[in-house]
């Protein structure tokens, strides 16, 4: 096991810089954007952004399925992990963007043909949510596909938000899932592992924000991780997906 890499639970490894766990098991949203490159996709020419890919579980995945890909993470540290776990033979196909999403990201206009941010969007902003959002609707190409997955409020450790983020979504305050300080309502026993500040999202708030930046939803949905932690479980909307696409 390479030094850089902490120590390991087979599902899930602990980021160098409190940003939560990284999965090594693919999450059903994360199979269909593999799925996706698997069509042919992705090819060198409109290769598939994985944004905040940790050690890149889901980046080798797409580099087996045949795609070329940009990893991208605001560690340096993960993504050299993730080199060295690539066969020699699909890192031609390897792109390595270091990089804070999205103010130190670019890409020409229309050249992307999927991007994919698993367990990132939840460190976002409301502004940097709506910034990124846009600049991944202007770097898909025309039937490129977005997926993404984060966390929602409806987590065990998060549970006495929720009355919080309801209130909030039914007085139509922008951005309800945004926590300043994530002590005010965690109890979650590693919660020196999370960043201070955390934005809990669901369906709607995805919806809205990919619609804004003009991208098609074709599916916004709230489901259960099956490598999600014990811990973490409460009733089955603990995750949200959203695949939208660019139209043509
Ligand atoms: C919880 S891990 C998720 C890793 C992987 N995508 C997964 O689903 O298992 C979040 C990752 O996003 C990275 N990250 C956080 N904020 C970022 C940003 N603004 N731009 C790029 N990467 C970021 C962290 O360094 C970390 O590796």
């Amino acid at each position: 096991m390479p030094s850089m890499r902490p120590r390991t639970d087979p599902r899930r490894i602990l980021t160098r810089n409190r940003m939560g766990w990284a999965s090594e098991q693919l999450s059903p949203l994360s199979e269909l954007a593999v799925e996706f490159c698997r069509s042919g996709a992705c090819g060198e020419l409109s290769p598939f952004l994985d944004l905040g890919a940790g050690y890149g579980a889901v980046s080798l995945a797409a580099l087996h399925a045949g795609a070329s890909v940009i990893a991208n993470d605001l560690d340096l540290g993960h993504l050299e992990f993730l080199r060295t776990r690539v066969p020699e033979a699909e890192r031609p196909r390897l792109q390595l963007k270091p990089g804070r999403f999205p103010r130190q990201l670019h890409f020409e206009p229309a050249t992307l043909g999927a991007v994919h941010a698993s367990n990132l969007f939840h460190f976002l902003t409301g502004r940097q949510l709506d910034e990124g959002m846009r600049a991944i609707a202007r770097w898909l190409r025309p039937g490129g596909h977005l997926f993404v997955q984060a966390a929602t409020p409806y987590q065990q450790p998060f549970a006495a938000f929720i009355p919080e983020f309801e209130r909030r979504r039914a007085g139509g305050q922008p951005w309800p899932g945004w926590i300043d300080k994530v002590s005010d309502y965690c109890s979650h026993r590693q919660r020196s592992q999370m960043p201070k500040s955390i934005h809990l999202l669901d369906d709607l708030e995805l919806r809205r924000i990919a619609e804004s930046a003009g991208l098609v939803v074709e599916r916004a949905w709230l489901f259960q991780r099956p490598d999600l932690p014990a811990t973490l479980r409460l009733d089955g909307r603990e995750s949200v997906g959203l695949i939208a696409r660019k139209s043509e």
